[in-house]
């Protein structure tokens, strides 16, 4: 049994239509909604961010992903033996059947590898290593695809300027291996349901229609006072696992929610923000799609090098958070 789960391939897939706050300006507009460049920009951070078109799916944009992440792995389709899809976004209602599935399916893999959806919100990439980690290192699976995949578009309220501004559509993928050398150090989740209501959507299916609303709800004070405070104690429990400083990481790979709230995470570790990966200036909020998209083009771009260590971290909707310590 191999001991430990390294990372063998990122891929990521982000829809062609770019959203500039600019165009985010007129869409309100026609609403007769005022925002501006300068709002968007100093809250979050955000200056673009991508929507699919009608009829792409979570699953189109996971596929693509995962074709990037299992080529740079050298790797087949077929050689994978499990896929964790992370999103809250699935292709189909309640996600019946899973868009893990779907993804297998339009992978063409036939060798009847498990399937699964994690459902964490934001924090779902970071539970989806875990829960592939955990696999890995029991012997149970060798080479597993884990992807986080939105279309967040579908699920805004264009009438709610403080959140449709924030979100974006994407998706982002790893292939993970079980392997002898050290990979993944340490993961950590936690979860506080008692928080489950200030960032929701809090419709449900009821006689065949959705009763209640299918928007996204965000008290963002709420969320951004939680989201510094956990964000930092994650990440020290997983540097306490592995016996590591936070001088010794060389990436920090937040979730990519907020700018602000990335900031000050940064501050709370005595991290530079030259050690962290910033993609949300162009992708806005993908929810679990952000950090395996911002992996990805660190690797890609070539500032994340192998034997670098690097910290992923994120708090979603749940309340859920977790954290991910890993050497590339
Ligand atoms: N353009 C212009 N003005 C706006 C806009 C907009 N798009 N949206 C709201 N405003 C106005 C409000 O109407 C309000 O005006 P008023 O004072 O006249 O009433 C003013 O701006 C301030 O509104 P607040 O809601 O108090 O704005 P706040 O400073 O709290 O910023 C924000 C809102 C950006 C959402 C902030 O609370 C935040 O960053 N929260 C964290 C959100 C987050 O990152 N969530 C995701 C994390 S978890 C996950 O990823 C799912």
């Amino acid at each position: 049994m191999s001991k430990y789960t390294r990372i063998v391939g990122t891929g990521s897939c982000l829809p062609p239509r770019r959203v500039s706050n600019h165009d985010m300006t007129t869409l309100l507009a026609a609403r007769g909604l005022d925002t501006s460049d300068e709002w968007i920009v100093s809250r979050s951070g955000i200056s673009a961010r991508h929507f699919a078109d009608d009829g792409v799916l979570s699953s189109d944009l996971g596929a693509t992903a995962a074709r990037h992440a299992i080529d740079m792995a050298g790797l087949k389709p077929d050689d994978i033996d499990l896929i964790i899809v992370a999103t809250s976004t699935p292709d189909f209602l309640g996600g019946f059947p899973s868009t893990a599935c779907v993804v297998q399916r339009k992978l063409g893999i036939t060798n009847d590898c498990a399937a699964l959806d994690v459902q964490a919100v934001c924090s779902g990439f970071v539970y989806a290593m875990s829960v592939a980690d955990n696999f890995i290192r029991c012997g149970m699976h060798k080479r597993v695809l884990v992807i986080g995949a939105e279309v967040f578009s579908r699920i805004l309220d264009f009438n709610d300027r403080t959140t449709c501004v924030l979100f974006g559509d994407g998706a982002g993928a790893v292939v993970l291996a079980a392997s002898d050398e050290p990979g993944v150090l340490a993961t950590r989740l936690h979860a506080d349901g008692r928080h489950a209501d200030i960032l929701c959507v809090p419709g449900a299916v009821q006689g065949g229609a959705i009763a209640g609303s299918a928007f996204l709800y965000m008290d963002g004070q709420a969320v951004f006072k939680l989201a510094v405070s956990v964000l930092e104690k994650v990440a020290n429990e997983v540097l306490q696992i592995a016996g590591m400083e936070a001088s010794q990481i060389d990436w920090l790979i937040p979730h990519q929610a907020n700018i602000r709230i990335m900031q000050g995470t940064a501050k709370k570790l005595g991290l530079p923000m030259e050690k962290m990966v910033v993609t949300v200036d162009q992708h806005g909020n993908t929810s679990a799609a952000s950090i395996p998209l911002a992996l990805d083009v660190a690797m890609r771009d070539g500032r994340i090098k192998a034997g670098q260590h690097i910290m992923l971290e994120a708090v979603g909707g749940g309340f859920t958070w977790g954290a991910v310590l890993a050497r590339i």
